[in-house]
């Protein structure tokens, strides 16, 4: 049976775990999971942010289920590098996967997008680019400070995000995979990541293919949201672009991701898009789905696509019902979830 380590973190993170959790034990019976107490709470009353003997047990799980960390009393980067970066890199979670669909029932700001249109995922590279923590500072507080934050890009790191991206694209219906980057302007990392993507499309005679811009996919992503399928694209670029993504979708409570490690050498990580909330904290108003659908790419990782469609057609019913604008509350949502999912 699937072990699974569950950091429900801080703020609405444990308010929305605790629904993920019941639909979780629905949906798979007998699922082991096993709670570590980490983020903000921790660090404020221990200053430990992720202690190296937490990170080994971890490492002895089948995934993490993870809710949101973070608080304004802590200062940034602490938990944001400390945690969640350490993970992914520790953990070699390079492909932060995004879908994005806009279900049935969720109103998208854009007008003319219907219910079903949207249905993309973004494959994000998740262990380099600008995110390595490469670069420093000198000079430090006086007019003549630099700091330099060098994106690094390595053959090996962006093949195989991208041969993932292209594995994903032969599964699904309409198999095209868009790159996106920034290679008329960044041309090293760029050369790179076109040659890498040429190489791995050549392989796939069965997927279409485009490149876009990065600045062109942004607006494209608001006007034809329906144009993508699979985006493939460096650390950087996918997080500001899942954003976008999320935000035309539904919104952040429904947007939830993976880190994963293909491999399964380590853990793979699963989580709301969403922080921990602190302006709507302890108020059971949060909504659960984006923590649930989180759940469901989990089960689907470790290999029960049959709980993960179970899991995504409770969330597309809830949504069905749902009354747009209408309060909700948390526990309610996710009862209904875990009841739904059951059968
Ligand atoms: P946030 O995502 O926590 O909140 C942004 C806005 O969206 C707030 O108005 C919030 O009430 C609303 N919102 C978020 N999730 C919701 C849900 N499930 N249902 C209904 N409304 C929801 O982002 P913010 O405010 O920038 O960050 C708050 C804290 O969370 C910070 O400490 C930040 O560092 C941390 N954070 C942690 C993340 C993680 O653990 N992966 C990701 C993003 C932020
Ligand atoms: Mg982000």
């Amino acid at each position: 049976m699937a072990r699974i380590a569950v950091v429900a973190g801080d703020g609405i993170g444990t308010e929305v775990v605790a629904q993920a959790r019941k639909v979780l034990d629905a949906v798979l019976p007998g699922v082991e999971a096993t709670e570590y107490d980490l983020g903000a709470a921790r660090y404020n009353r221990t200053g430990e942010v992720l202690p190296d003997s937490v990170l080994a047990e971890l490492a002895g799980h089948d995934a993490i289920l993870l809710g949101a960390v973070g608080d304004p009393s802590v200062p940034p980067g602490v938990l944001e590098r400390g945690l969640l970066l350490r993970l992914r890199f520790a953990f070699d979670q390079y492909v932060n996967l995004r879908p994005s669909r806009l279900w049935p029932g969720t109103a998208s700001p854009l007008a003319g997008v219907k219910a079903g249109e949207i249905d993309l995922v973004v494959v994000r590279e998740g262990t380099e680019g600008l995110y390595t923590g490469a670069g420093g500072s000198l000079h430090r507080d006086t007019p003549a400070e630099v700091a330099t934050e060098e994106s690094l890009n390595t053959r090996h790191g962006v093949e195989r995000v991208i041969r993932d991206a292209f594995a994903r694209a032969e599964r699904r219906e309409r198999r095209k995979v868009t790159l996106v980057h920034k290679t008329n302007v960044l041309t090293h990392s760029g050369s790179l990541w076109a040659r890498a993507f040429q190489a791995v499309a050549a392989e796939h005679p069965d997927v279409t293919t485009e490149y876009q811009h990065v600045d062109a996919a942004a607006m494209f992503l608001v006007t034809q949201p329906q144009r993508y399928d699979v985006v493939v694209t460096d650390n950087l670029f996918g997080d500001i672009l899942t954003d976008i993504a999320a935000a035309v979708s539904g919104g952040i409570g429904l947007a939830a991701s993976g880190c994963i490690n293909p491999e399964r050498a380590y853990p793979s990580m699963f989580e709301p898009v969403h922080g921990s909330a602190p302006d709507i904290a302890g108020k059971g108003v949060a909504d659960p789905a984006a923590a649930v659908l989180s759940a469901g790419l989990l089960l689907d990782h470790l290999g029960h696509p049959e709980a993960a469609h179970r899991v995504s057609e409770a969330v597309a019913a809830e949504l069905a019902a749902r009354v747009p604008g209408a309060p909700l509350r948390t526990e309610e949502v996710g009862d209904r979830l875990a009841a739904h999912a059951a059968g």
